[in-house]
């Protein structure tokens, strides 16, 4: 399963780098959630991506946003808005996890979430990244 398209480029290798690996990382996730098998053996899974989201996905938008500072993109503020808005709520879908007892209708909602949150970002908000750059 390869979801990463290459029209998805920024334009800046760092950044694309990094988003290959998100898309990598949540391919793997929702695949992982598509086997067959049993619930609690999907669960290692379930925390490892959710940590990974908490922990690279920051690192991710740090430097994304420190690149927006350095070419003085315009819309830096709304576009670490967004950022903030998705840490707070990977902090909110963790939080439903460990008082559902990872529930699997909740996980699953959740990698839903992750897939189109990332698409939309990417090839939407990040892409204007590109627009501005391409612009100059
Ligand atoms: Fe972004």
């Amino acid at each position: 399963m390869k979801m990463w398209k290459d029209t998805y480029k920024v334009g800046v290798e760092i950044i694309d780098e990094q988003h290959k690996e998100l898309f990598r990382r949540i391919s793997e996730f929702l695949f992982s959630l598509r086997n067959e098998g049993h619930w609690e053996d999907k669960l290692p899974k379930v925390k490892e991506t959710l940590e990974f989201m908490q922990g690279y996905v920051v690192i991710h938008f740090e430097d994304e946003e420190e690149y927006q500072k350095k070419i003085n993109y315009p819309e830096l503020m709304i576009h670490k808005e967004i950022h903030d808005q998705f840490k707070r709520e990977m902090i909110t879908f963790s939080e439903r996890f460990n008082d559902s007892d990872f529930d699997e209708v909740q996980v699953q909602k959740f990698a839903r979430t992750l897939l189109a949150w990332l698409i939309k970002h990417v090839a939407g908000d990040d892409k204007k990244i590109a627009d501005f750059i391409r612009a100059q």
